[in-house]
């Protein structure tokens, strides 16, 4: 370990918050380097379900947790969750935020909301928590960050001249309700009393940590196709969860980081728009939808589950550079006869190919090409270890080990923290 970065290798929700909570107990400090309040992990410990959309999963284990640089803050959110796990008799005394990232304002809330309104049937499926328009405002280097937080003076005049054009844009191009000063700066003022004492040069707390030898785990939120960058733009998020981006979005350097454990279900789930070659027909997606519980922790919004599809899974090992894999919910599948797993796209061409297309056109109309595995017809949460689990689930994740020429260290098999299968 010393340094290892978790990835989800699909499109978000591949149960990366079990797998960290997981690598938690053996690490000491855990960072997450992307992301905002529209991430959801569900972290199943002690008997006890835990959610969080900003908070870093290893706060439950008590190790220090950092939000790193690249993230994007909506305060009330953190606070929100703070005050819930502190009253659930979890300290939250841990926490590191750094002071470069960026805040989620009121009004990039309301833009989001506004503006997916706005685009209508075209609209992008976003979470609506402001993370985009936060990220729009990052690089248009007009952002408010987490260090304004530490003086009230600088933060009510960064506020005073967002408002002065982000009320006409509400107010003229959306028709929404402007926001007052007095409200919004009262109202910061207030978050920033609490969370200052957490607010850190968290770039200096990781190298540290690092050169004293300690385990870091960076930990990233959504998945490699909802990149900004090498996703299925524009269907994507506003940050890079890709694993280049841990160095950059924890301000350490490439060279800092040991492993990529790239993180997948057994299957694969998408939530929002945009084009999904595997995506699962009656009554499969329903009923994987059921046994997989495939709802958003953010939004609640059904996810539209699909058979696995090793093009992108092949995808994400390249961009990522994934040193192996965890494999996820493969109890899920106990159910099925018959496991269709995609292992080629079909091009408008007629072409085949295992590598996942370039040209936004040749992905949106790239049919599945499938070889069928068989089923295992048998619950299999009760296994311990590999040998416990039926010859036809270890032959499927065998099957994706070869296609893949990555190593499978972890399956998962129930909910529970204890049920995973190190192999
Ligand atoms: P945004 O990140 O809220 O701007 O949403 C952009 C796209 O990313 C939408 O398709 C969302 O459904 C998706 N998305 C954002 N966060 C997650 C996540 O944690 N899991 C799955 N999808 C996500």
């Amino acid at each position: 370990m010393p340094a290892t970065v978790i990835v989800g290798a699909q499109w978000g929700d591949e149960g990366k918050g079990k797998i960290v909570d997981l690598l938690a107990q053996e690490s000491d400090v855990v960072c997450r380097y992307q992301g905002g309040p529209n991430a959801g992990h569900t972290v199943i410990a002690g008997g006890e379900t835990f959610k969080f959309r900003l908070l870093p999963s290893g706060i439950i284990s008590g190790k220090v947790s950092v939000l790193g640089a690249g993230c994007v803050v909506d305060p009330e959110v953190l606070i929100g969750e703070m005050d819930e796990l502190e009253a659930r008799g979890v300290s939250v005394e841990p926490l590191r935020i750094s002071g470069n990232a960026h805040l989620i304002m009121p009004w990039h809330v309301a833009i989001d909301q506004a503006s997916e309104r706005r685009l209508g049937p075209l609209q992008i499926g976003t979470t609506r928590r402001g993370v985009g328009p936060a990220y729009a405002d990052k690089a248009a280097r007009i952002g408010i960050r987490v260090q304004d937080l530490l003086d009230a003076k600088i933060l009510r005049q960064k506020i005073d001249v967002a408002l002065a054009e982000k009320n006409l844009w509400l107010e003229r191009i959306y028709g929404a309700e402007p926001f007052e000063l007095d409200d919004v700066a009262g109202r910061y003022e207030r978050y920033a009393q609490r969370l200052r004492p957490h607010v850190a040069d968290t770039s200096l707390l990781v190298d540290r940590a690092l050169r004293a030898g300690q385990r870091v785990l960076l930990e990233g939120a959504q998945g490699t196709l909802l990149d900004l960058d090498h996703g299925t733009y524009p269907f994507v998020t506003s940050s890079n969860p890709t694993a280049g981006a841990a160095a950059t979005g924890t301000g350490i350097g490439p060279n800092r980081i040991d492993e990529v454990l790239g993180v997948a279900k057994a299957y694969v789930t998408r939530v929002g728009a945009g084009p999904f070659p595997s995506e699962m027909e009656e009554p499969f997606a329903s009923r994987v939808r059921e046994l997989g519980a495939e709802y958003g922790t953010v939004t609640g919004r059904e996810r539209r589950p699909g058979w696995l599809d090793l093009v992108a899974l092949r995808y994400a090992v390249r961009v990522n550079g994934i040193t192996s894999l965890a494999v996820t919910k493969l109890d899920v599948l106990s159910e099925f006869d018959e496991l269709p797993i995609c292992v080629r796209y079909r091009l408008p061409d007629g072409n085949e190919t295992p590598d996942f297309p370039a040209h936004q056109s040749d992905f949106h109309h790239a049919e599945p090409v499938y070889e069928v595995l068989r089923g295992w017809a048998e619950p299999i949460d009760a296994a311990e270890g590999p040998a416990d689990l039926p010859e036809a689930a270890r032959a499927y994740v065998e099957f994706v080990e070869r296609e893949l020429e990555v190593e499978i260290s972890l399956v998962g098999t129930g909910a529970p923290r204890e049920s995973v299968v190190a192999r």
